[in-house]
């Protein structure tokens, strides 16, 4: 008999993650790649959090805490909120998977998510049975949150909002988020999805999802040491919400979640405030320099709060970024987002910036001189 797997599994889409380094040299042959298509710290992992790892490598015959108590209670410690009202999963990306588990799972369960967003809260929503609702970004790339309020009813259970939003680089604000959930019935359960908080935070009217479970609000903040702390490769998310859901993500989640060289990357990164600065420092830095370059081509840039920068091209972005390719740059073309004539670039080193200034312009030229000449054909033709 066949196997039966269920449906709406068949239906998704694998995660399409940016093209790893070791791929983009074996299919060009290419020697010196760099990639800014996956928003990780260009200055490495944390020292102090290497450290930690290399301490606790003789310690790998041992399960981990499941409970991640050391962990749990740095972070308690660092934000000032209770243990009980923070999580932590095998990156925020599991974290996004259990809340899909714990709220969803009727045919008639409702999820609102931005369109376009951070792809996982569809995966979360595609797994089980549910309705998602995806609500298009305003004209300039911003969740639209009364158009979003407006599709909230009886079965409403989610509302996910990447606060600044992947792949826009956009936030709401903290009145907006303030006027939104004033009028939110009790059962809707907001997520704010803070995977870029340490770069946002220099705005004063970015919103901290901490503070709105500390006031009691029903929101769930999500955070991650992927990208400030440098440690994606790693997996560890971590989160702020009402203890009531604590409690059922520690039910569902798996006994071992988190590894015992996460628990112990993380907590050494937590208090490495130097590492994290420098990284904020280098962002601010070379962002400020991307948007002139991009600002010097006439190019719209969309205004980040995030260690990545989402641009309109203005043509097609996959020519643009298949040449980057071949230079060896890795970028996210916009086409994967619905926004095809978009290009998402990570901040990188200074080194890193150069050569992708270098590789954009040549790419750029290159195609321009391309369409001039075939257009110049047409016109002989
Ligand atoms: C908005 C957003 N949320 C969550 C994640 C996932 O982070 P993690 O590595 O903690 O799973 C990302 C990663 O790119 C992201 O952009």
């Amino acid at each position: 008999m066949p196997s039966r797997i269920r449906p709406n599994v068949l239906q998704m889409e694998p995660y399409a993650p940016g093209k790893p380094i070791s791929e983009v040299k074996r299919e060009l042959g290419l020697d010196s790649i760099i990639k800014l298509a996956s928003n990780e710290n260009p200055l490495g992992p944390s020292p102090k959090a290497i450290a930690a790892v290399k301490q606790a490598a003789n310690q790998l015959h041992i399960y981990p805490d499941g409970a991640a108590f050391d962990l749990k209670s740095a972070i308690s410690d660092k934000f000032g909120i209770s243990q009980g009202n923070v999580v932590v999963g095998n990156g925020s990306d599991e974290l996004i998977h259990l809340l899909g588990m714990v709220f969803l799972g009727d045919r008639s369960d409702e999820i609102i998510v931005g369109k376009p967003s951070f792809v996982r809260y569809d995966a979360a929503a595609d797994l089980v049975p549910c309705v998602r609702k995806a609500v298009p970004l305003t004209s300039d790339l911003r969740h639209d949150l009364p158009a979003m309020a407006k599709q909230v009813n009886d079965n409403t259970r989610l509302i996910f909002i990447a606060n600044p939003n992947n792949p826009t680089a956009t936030i709401v604000t903290k009145a907006e988020i303030a006027s939104f959930l004033r009028d939110l019935p009790d059962h809707v359960v907001v997520v704010l999805d803070e995977a870029y908080f340490e770069f946002a935070t220099t705005d004063t009217n970015y919103p901290d999802s901490r503070e709105l479970v500390l006031d009691g609000q029903n929101v769930v903040g999500l955070r991650t040491f992927s990208k400030a702390y440098g440690l994606a490769g790693i997996r560890l998310g971590y989160g702020f919400a009402p203890r009531s859901i604590c409690d059922a993500i520690e039910r569902a989640r798996e006994p071992f979640n988190t590894n015992h060289l996460a628990q112990v990357a993380a907590i050494a990164a937590l208090a490495d405030h130097q590492h994290v600065e420098a990284t904020v420092q280098n962002n601010s830095q070379q962002m400020a320099r991307l948007v002139q370059f991009l600002h010097d081509r006439h190019l719209r840039v969309i205004p980040s709060s995030a260690n990545f920068m989402f641009t309109d091209l203005g043509q097609p972005a996959q020519p643009v970024f298949h040449g980057l390719l071949q230079q060896g740059v890795i970028v996210r073309s916009g086409e994967a987002f619905g926004l095809p004539t978009f290009l998402r670039i990570s901040i990188g080193t200074p080194q890193e910036m150069d050569q992708f200034e270098t590789a954009f312009d040549n790419v750029v030229g290159n195609l321009k001189q391309h369409v001039g000449s075939k257009s110049a054909q047409e016109v002989k033709r």
